[in-house]
C-alpha cells in the first residue's frame, strides 16, 4: 500500500492536485496499484484561520508517509515569504530532501520559443541542491531602517552537502541514457570561496566516474547556452540559488510552466513532488489553470517509489495528449479547462 500525503497548498494548487489524483485513479486499475491518500489543509488559508501555516509537529507527520504530493505555495494575504518557509522550505530542510529533480524535457507536438531546436535537442535534468546556500536563512540586519542599515544573507556551502548532491548527478547521469555527461554550473570565478569548494568536490568526485563526461559553465554562460544550445547539457548539476533560476528559463523551453514538474527528494526517507510553477493566485478556482506540470508531478512521484509501469502509462497519456494537437495553448487561462485537461489524460492512461 501506497501511502501518500497530498497538501493542495494554496491558489490553483487545490484544482490542479485534483487532476493530479484523477490520473493516479485511473491508472491505479490497470496497474493494479493500491494507494492510500491523507490530505493536509496547510498553506496560506489555514493561516488565514488559525494563525498558523501548519501544525508544530507536521514534518513529524509526514515522515511516515511514501511520498508527499504538493500543490502551489503562496497566498497574496499572508506575509512575503511565510508559507514558502513553513511549508516547502522547511519540508526541504525538514526531511532532508537534498535533492531537487527538475527534468527539462520538450514533448513532442509541444512549441518551444526557441527556434530549430526540438525534443532531440532539448532533453535534460537539472540536479539543483536543496538544502544549503543562501536558502539556509543565515543573516540578519544592522541598523534596521537607517541610512547605515547593512543586510547579510549568507550562502552556505558544507563539504559534505556539495559532496551528496555531486555524486547523485554523477549517479544520474550513469541512469539516464548513454551520453553520460555532468555539467557543474556555478560561478567560482566570483564566489571564489563557496564555488571553489564546489569545483574541488566535483573534480575529487568524478574521478570516481571514469565513464562519465565533466563539463563545467559559469552560471551566466550556462543560461546563454541553455537557450543557444540545450543540446550541450545531459545532467547538470548546480546550487540551490542558480538552480531555482536556470529551472524557471528551463520550463519555458520546455514549454512553459504549465508541463514543467519537479521531485524533492531524499533518497532514504520520504520525498515530495510537485509542479515548479507556483500558486497564481490570479487563477484559482477558475478551472484556468494547466494541471499537466502537477500531472507530471505524479508521474515522478510514482517512478521514484517504484510503480514504474503506472509512472510509465502517466507520462505516454501526457506524450500522447500533448502530441494529439488538441491542446493550442499550454498557459494558464489559454488552455482548455484544468479538469478537462485531466479527463484528457485520465482517459489516456
Ligand atoms: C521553487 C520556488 C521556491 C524556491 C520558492 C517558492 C521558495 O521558486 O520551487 O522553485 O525558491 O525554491
Ligand atoms: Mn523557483
Amino acid at each position: 500500500m501506497l501511502k501518500i500525503a497530498v497538501i493542495p497548498g494554496d491558489g490553483i494548487g487545490p484544482e490542479v492536485v485534483r487532476e493530479g489524483l484523477k490520473v493516479l485513479d485511473a491508472v491505479a486499475k490497470p496497474t493494479n496499484l493500491k494507494y492510500e491518500l491523507t490530505e493536509f489543509d496547510w498553506g496560506g488559508d489555514r493561516y488565514l484561520k488559525t494563525g498558523e501555516v501548519r501544525p508544530e509537529d507536521g514534518l513529524d507527520q509526514l515522515r511516515r508517509f511514501d511520498a508527499i504530493y504538493l500543490g502551489a505555495v503562496g497566498h497574496p494575504d499572508v506575509p512575503v515569504g511565510l508559507v514558502e518557509r513553513k511549508l516547502l522550505l522547511d519540508i526541504r530542510f525538514g526531511l532532508d530532501q537534498y535533492v531537487n529533480l527538475r527534468p527539462i524535457k520538450l514533448y513532442p507536438g509541444v512549441w518551444t520559443p526557441i527556434k530549430d531546436k526540438g525534443p532531440d535537442e532539448i532533453d535534460f535534468l537539472v540536479v539543483r541542491e536543496n538544502t544549503e546556500d543562501m536558502y539556509v536563512g543565515t543573516g540578519g540586519f544592522a541598523h534596521y531602517g537607517t541610512p547605515d542599515e547593512v543586510a547579510t544573507q549568507v550562502a552556505v556551502y558544507t563539504r559534505k552537502g556539495t559532496e551528496r548532491i555531486i555524486r547523485y548527478a554523477f549517479e544520474a547521469a550513469r541512469a539516464r541514457n548513454d551520453e553520460k555527461k555532468v555539467t557543474l554550473v556555478d560561478k567560482s570565478n566570483v564566489l571564489t570561496y563557496g564555488h571553489d569548494l564546489w569545483q574541488r568536490v566535483f573534480a575529487e568526485v568524478g574521478e570516481e566516474y571514469p565513464d562519465v563526461e565533466k563539463d563545467r559553465a559559469y552560471v551566466d554562460a550556462a543560461c546563454m547556452w541553455m537557450v543557444k544550445n540545450p543540446e550541450w547539457f545531459d545532467v547538470i548539476v548546480t546550487t540551490n540559488m542558480f538552480g531555482d533560476i536556470i529551472t524557471d528559463l528551463g520550463a519555458m523551453i520546455q514549454g512553459g510552466m504549465g508541463v514543467a514538474a519537479s521531485g524533492n527528494i531524499n533518497p532514504e526517507g520520504a520525498s515530495m513532488f510537485e509542479p515548479i510553477h507556483g500558486s497564481a493566485p490570479k487563477y484559482a478556482g477558475q478551472n484556468k489553470a494547466n494541471p499537466i506540470a502537477t500531472i507530471a508531478a505524479m508521474h515522478m512521484l510514482l517512478e521514484h517509489v517504484g510503480a514504474t509501469e503506472a509512472a510509465a502509462r502517466i507520462e505516454n497519456a501526457i506524450v500522447k495528449v500533448l502530441d494529439s494537437g488538441e491542446i493550442l495553448d499550454l498557459s494558464a487561462g489559454k488552455c482548455p479547462p484544468t479538469s478537462e485537461i485531466g479527463d484528457m489524460i485520465a482517459a489516456a492512461v
